[in-house]
């Protein structure tokens, strides 16, 4: 039943988003409940794929069927599980929220209340997406997503370029049904060279499904 157009691909999913510890009891997250990256993990399954999924903490079960499941929490942990299997990859699509700071210093003991403010220092996280754009390797199909709540598409061309994706899902996470949360996803798949498919409101599984038509076609073009 269905397509098995993915049998005997390695596909490696990132879905969630990363938790920024700053004590034993506190950290900085994001809204990402992992739903997008969970329907896409499903259906690479189906498909016939083999599935890596690295996942955030998240309130969802992993889907049956995965080659690996790996739960991670800060954006360096993400970074080390993707990069160290991303070499035998076929397939890396990186729908996780990943922080892109985190704080200089994470407290031993968790940090009284005490007298004055706390002040907070954020250093840059590795961008997970640009070294895998980097260490690409032909024949690999690297697709990322983007977050944006204005200038879509003009953000989005530019991020597919500098990160050296295949395409950029670009959603606009200020629109109702849409982004961080949601069962649903409206999307535009936006390729270096500024080309652009916009899809309808759909529920998150079809648009994982039009996402692996995508990836199909340019794994067919790179044989
Ligand atoms: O999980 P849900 O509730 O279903 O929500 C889905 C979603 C909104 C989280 C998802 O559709 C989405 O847009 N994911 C990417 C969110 C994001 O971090 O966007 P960004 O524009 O900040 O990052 C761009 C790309 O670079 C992403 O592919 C991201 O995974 C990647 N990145 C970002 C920062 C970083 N340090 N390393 C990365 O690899």
């Amino acid at each position: 039943e269905g397509k098995r157009d993915l049998t005997g691909r390695k596909v490696l999913i990132t879905a969630g988003g990363t938790r920024e510890p700053l004590d034993p009891v506190r950290f900085i997250a994001n809204r990402s409940s992992g739903k997008m990256g969970y329907a896409l993990a499903t259906e690479a399954v189906r498909r016939g794929g083999q599935v890596v999924l690295v996942s955030g903490p998240v309130e969802l079960a992993p889907p049956p069927g995965l080659a690996e499941f790996i739960r991670v929490e800060r954006a360096e942990e993400m970074a080390e599980a993707v990069l160290s299997r991303a070499p035998e990859m076929d397939v890396i699509i990186k729908a996780a929220a990943v922080a892109d700071f985190r704080p200089v210093q994470v407290a031993e003991q968790k940090v009284k209340k005490g007298d004055g403010d706390w002040v907070l220092h954020l250093q840059k996280n590795p961008d997970i997406l640009a070294i895998l754009g980097a260490r690409k390797r032909p024949g690999q199909v690297l697709v990322g997503f983007a977050a944006e709540t204005h200038d879509l598409l003009a953000n989005g061309a530019e991020k597919a370029r500098r990160k050296g994706a295949d395409f950029i899902v670009a959603n606009d996470v200020s629109r109702p049904g849409s982004g961080f949360g949601s069962d649903t996803n409206e999307v535009t798949f936006i390729f270096p060279d500024g080309a652009t498919i916009s899809w309808p409101l759909l529920s998150k599984q079809e648009v994982a499904a039009r996402i692996f038509d995508q990836i199909v076609q340019l794994l067919g073009e790179e044989e």
